[in-house]
C-alpha cells in the first residue's frame, strides 16, 4: 500500500524543493527552445531535459521534478536510463503533469479553464503503471483584470476540476499537486493579487473537501502576491520581498488549513533574483507568523532561463549551463532554510 502522506512530506522536506520541467511539447519548443534560437522537436527537447535533469548533485536541492509525458519515455545520455528511473536512482521523486492545458471558459471567454478530466483515470493509471511517478500536477490559470476578472464562476469551476483531478490521482496512488496560478500579467495591485489568491484558495479548499480529497496527501502550488507585470513595467512601485511575504502569507493563512502537508511556490515570470529573494522573505516571515505548513519552491522559468541561454542547444555548453542551473537551485534551497 502506498503511503501518500509520506510522499507529500518527502516533497517538502527541509532544504529541498521541486523543479518544474513539465512544459508541454508546444511550450517547450516555443517558450524554451525557439525563443532562444535553439532547434525544436523531440530530440532537442530530450537534450534540453538531459541538460537539466542529469546535472550532478541536484539531489542535494531537489526533492522532486515534474515531467511532461513525453519525457517519461525518453532516456538520459549518460546511462541510457529513462528519466524517471534516473531521477529515482538519485532519490528524486519524479512527477507528471496530467492536465491537458487551457481553453477559453465558455461562460466567460476572456478567462481560461483547464482541460483534461475526460479520460483522466485511464491516463493516470497508464502513467502509474509504466513509470511509477510519485506525484502529479494540474494547473489552472486565473486572470486578473481590474474588478472585472476573475469571475466567481471561473474560480469555482477551476476549483472543482482541481478537486476532481486530486481525488482521481489519490485513488490511483499518487500525490496531487493542485496549482491555481494567479497570473502576473495585468496592471493590478499587490493587494488585488492577495485578495484573489485568498478567494481562489477558499474555493479550492471547499472543493477539495466536497470531493472528499485526503488533505494530508495533497500539495498546494501557489503564486506569490505580486503587483501585476504591466503596472510594474509602467513605472509602478516594485514590491519589496517583505511586502510580498506579508501579503502572500496573509492570503494563505486565511484560507489554507493546517492539515495540508506543504505549499510550494511557482516563479510565475519573476526574475530568478526576485523569485529567490521573495522566497527567502516568505520563509522568514512564515516563522514569525507561525505558518503551519512547510513551504518550498516549485519553479520552472526562474531556474531554467539562464541555463538555456548558456546552453544554446550546444553539447559543448552543457557544463556551463549546468553551473547556471545549479547556482539557482542552490540559492533557492538556501532561501528556504
Ligand atoms: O505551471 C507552472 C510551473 O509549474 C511553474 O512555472 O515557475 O515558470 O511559473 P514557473
Amino acid at each position: 500500500m502506498f503511503d501518500l502522506s509520506e510522499i507529500a512530506r518527502d516533497l517538502v522536506v527541509p532544504g529541498k524543493g521541486i523543479l518544474a520541467a513539465d512544459e508541454s511539447n508546444h511550450s517547450a519548443d516555443e517558450k524554451r527552445l525557439a525563443q532562444y534560437g535553439i532547434a525544436t522537436g523531440p530530440e532537442m527537447r530530450r537534450q534540453f531535459r538531459d541538460m537539466l535533469l542529469e546535472t550532478p548533485d541536484i539531489e542535494k536541492y531537489l526533492s522532486g521534478v515534474i515531467l511532461f509525458s513525453e519525457t517519461l519515455d525518453q532516456k538520459d545520455d549518460e546511462d541510457g536510463l529513462f528519466f524517471p528511473e534516473s531521477l529515482k536512482a538519485r532519490g528524486i521523486i519524479p512527477g507528471i503533469k496530467v492536465d491537458e492545458g487551457l481553453e477559453p471558459f465558455p461562460n466567460s471567454p476572456d478567462e481560461s479553464i483547464t482541460k483534461g478530466l475526460v479520460g483522466l483515470a485511464e491516463r493516470v493509471a497508464e502513467f502509474k503503471s509504466r513509470h511509477h511517478p510519485g506525484f502529479t500536477k494540474w494547473r489552472a490559470a486565473i486572470t486578473i483584470d481590474g474588478d472585472r476578472l476573475p469571475t466567481t464562476m471561473a474560480l469555482v469551476e477551476n476549483a472543482k476540476r482541481l478537486a476532481v483531478y486530486a481525488f482521481e490521482v489519490q485513488k490511483a496512488g499518487m500525490v496531487p499537486i493542485v496549482e491555481p496560478e494567479v497570473l502576473l500579467d495585468g496592471n493590478h495591485s499587490r493587494l488585488r493579487s492577495r485578495e484573489i489568491i485568498t478567494k481562489m484558495m477558499h474555493a479550492l479548499v471547499a472543493a477539495l473537501e466536497d470531493q472528499a480529497v485526503d488533505m494530508s496527501s495533497v500539495i498546494i502550488k501557489t503564486s506569490m502576491a505580486l503587483t501585476g507585470k504591466d503596472a510594474k513595467n509602467a513605472g509602478g512601485k516594485t514590491d519589496t520581498p517583505e511586502e510580498v511575504a506579508e501579503d502572500t502569507l496573509a492570503a494563505l493563512m486565511e484560507s489554507v488549513p493546517a492539515s495540508i502537508p506543504g505549499i510550494v511556490f511557482l516563479s510565475g515570470g519573476q526574475t530568478p533574483d526576485e523569485a529567490i529573494a521573495n522566497l527567502a522573505a516568505i520563509t522568514k516571515h512564515a516563522k514569525e507568523v507561525h505558518a503551519p505548513w512547510p513551504l518550498t519552491f516549485s519553479y520552472a522559468r526562474a531556474f531554467q532561463e539562464e541555463a538555456i541561454i548558456a546552453w544554446a542547444g550546444k553539447q559543448e555548453n552543457v557544463e556551463i549551463a549546468r553551473e547556471a542551473f545549479t547556482k539557482r537551485i542552490k540559492q533557492a534551497s538556501e532561501a528556504i532554510q
